[in-house]
């Protein structure tokens, strides 16, 4: 297999997780560059579910696996994470696990400021997971984060932490009337991880490199989705990290040569979760059919998942930015029932088509899909493993993605579970 990297095309959670375990089988390293424990990535092995939400899923297939800089990381979840994955006879021990030296961590005062925030905001609220993601690369940005390498010096990491929570205590006590934290606490919770934590540590881009050097293959598991990217996405309503293929060469310290092939894992409809404008946002029977179907529940917060048509304006905007060199079409037996499907092609915004994804989201909300409609194909499709066994409503559904937005359809998921995909055409 080329190096491959995995990204999400709608607003997260279309299926990853289950496309990295498949995948991994033929990669050496698995590697997570940005985003955090927001992210819950669901594999089904076996009849079993893990779901991780941190170390990349390439976990279960037992490689060795990578946690990039670019990734944000708390080390109660991460240590729980471990001990959890072991308890479920998978080993992580750091021979399996590396974090980079200069990945940072996710502290106690990023969560709380997380939530208070979140509540001062009321009804204008992003819906983040809480997690802390936001404040800690806002930290990253203003260079006051606490990288791993940090936990090298205990002195400088208590002077540290010591001198950040004067200001955050501020923030919490004066603007957003909360409890502060105690700094003593936060640095004992801290160096309780820490000897844990030490072995894990390494510096991942050298890693990495002599790995691809000595023919190692990459596979990089993006987290979110294009339309969460800080940059790109439906800012404000957006992640804090870049989300898309380019960034897995930053996120993780490689060049981007090395990133060959690139997958956009597509829903076969859309969903999201947290606020934000969704055009095709279904408020009908339908997206309450896909909700129900789809068992869409968020992995993270367990919070229902919006559901909606699948929209090619947003396929297309995330095959430009990712330079998406095939498709993984996931949950497609979801619509097994559907009378009818619709596509969306492009929006209506004041009289005037759009093919574009707009920047800014008063547009966004103001747009109206533009649909073509396919027949359902309305049989069980989810035991189907060969392509021209599909029927053909199904097979015009997803020649239709090709067609509408110029990237192939390599690999179609029609359950959960890693048995039931097909390959149309071979990643290897
Ligand atoms: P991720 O965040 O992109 O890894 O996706 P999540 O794991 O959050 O959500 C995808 C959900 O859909 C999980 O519950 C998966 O087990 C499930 N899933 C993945 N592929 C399929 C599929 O082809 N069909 C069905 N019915 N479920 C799927
Ligand atoms: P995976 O990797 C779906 C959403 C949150 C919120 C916004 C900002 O499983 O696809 P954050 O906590 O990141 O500051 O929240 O982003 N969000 C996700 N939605 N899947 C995810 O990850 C997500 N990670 C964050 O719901 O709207
Ligand atoms: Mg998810």
């Amino acid at each position: 297999m080329l190096n491959t990297v995995i990204v999400g095309t709608q607003w997260g959670d279309e299926g990853k997780g289950k496309i990295v375990d498949l995948l991994s089988e033929h990669a050496d390293y698995v590697v997570r560059f940005q985003g955090g424990n927001n992210a819950g990535h669901t594999m089904v092995v076996n009849g079993k579910t893990i779901i991780s939400h941190l170390i990349p899923s390439g976990i279960i297939q037992q490689k060795k696996c990578f946690i990039g800089n670019g990734v944000v990381v708390d080390p109660c979840v991460l240590t729980q994470e471990i001990d959890y994955l072991v308890s479920n006879h998978i080993d992580v021990s750091p021979q399996m696990l590396k974090i980079s030296n200069r990945a940072h961590l996710i502290m106690p005062y990023h969560k709380a400021i997380d939530k208070a925030r979140e509540a001062k905001k009321g009804d204008k609220k992003i819906g983040t997971t809480g997690r802390g993601i936001g404040p800690c690369y806002e930290d990253k940005a203003t260079r006051r984060g606490i990288r791993f390498c940090d936990l090298m010096d205990i002195d400088l990491l208590k002077e540290k932490i010591t001198a950040i929570l004067e200001e955050k205590n501020f923030y919490l006590e004066h603007y957003f009337k909360t409890s502060p934290l105690d700094p003593d606490q936060v640095i004992s919770d801290v160096l309780a991880l820490r000897d844990r934590l030490l072995p894990y540590i390494a510096d991942v881009s050298v890693v990495l490199h002599q790995g691809s050097s000595n023919g190692r293959t990459l596979l990089f598991e993006g987290a979110q989705g294009t339309h969460l990217d800080i940059e790109h996405g439906t800012y404000p309503f957006v992640t804090s990290s870049s989300t898309v293929a380019g960034n897995a060469a930053g996120g993780s310290g490689v060049g981007p040569g090395l990133l060959k092939e690139i997958i956009g894992i597509v829903k076969a409809y859309t969903t999201r979760v947290g606020e934000g404008p969704f055009p095709t946002e279904l408020f009908d029977d339908t997206g309450q059919i896909l909700q129900k179907t789809g068992a869409e529940f968020g992995a993270t917060t367990g919070r229902k998942r919006r559901c909606g048509w699948l929209d090619m304006v947003m396929i297309r905007n995330a095959a430009r930015l990712n330079s998406l060199t095939s498709l993984a079409i996931t949950k497609l037996d979801v619509l097994d029932d559907m009378d009818e499907i619709k596509i969306c092609t492009a929006y209506r915004y004041n009289g005037s088509t759009l093919h574009d994804f707009p920047a800014d989201i008063k547009t966004l909300a103001h747009c109206t899909p533009v649909y073509e409609t396919h027949p359902g194909w309305k049989q069980n499709i989810s035991g189907i493993t060969d392509y021209a066994d599909l029927p053909d409503q199904a097979r015009n559904y997803l020649e239709r993605i090709t067609g509408l937005s110029g990237v192939p359809v390599k690999i179609i998921s029609v359950g959960p579970g890693r048995e039931s995909t097909i390959i149309k055409q071979a990643v290897l």
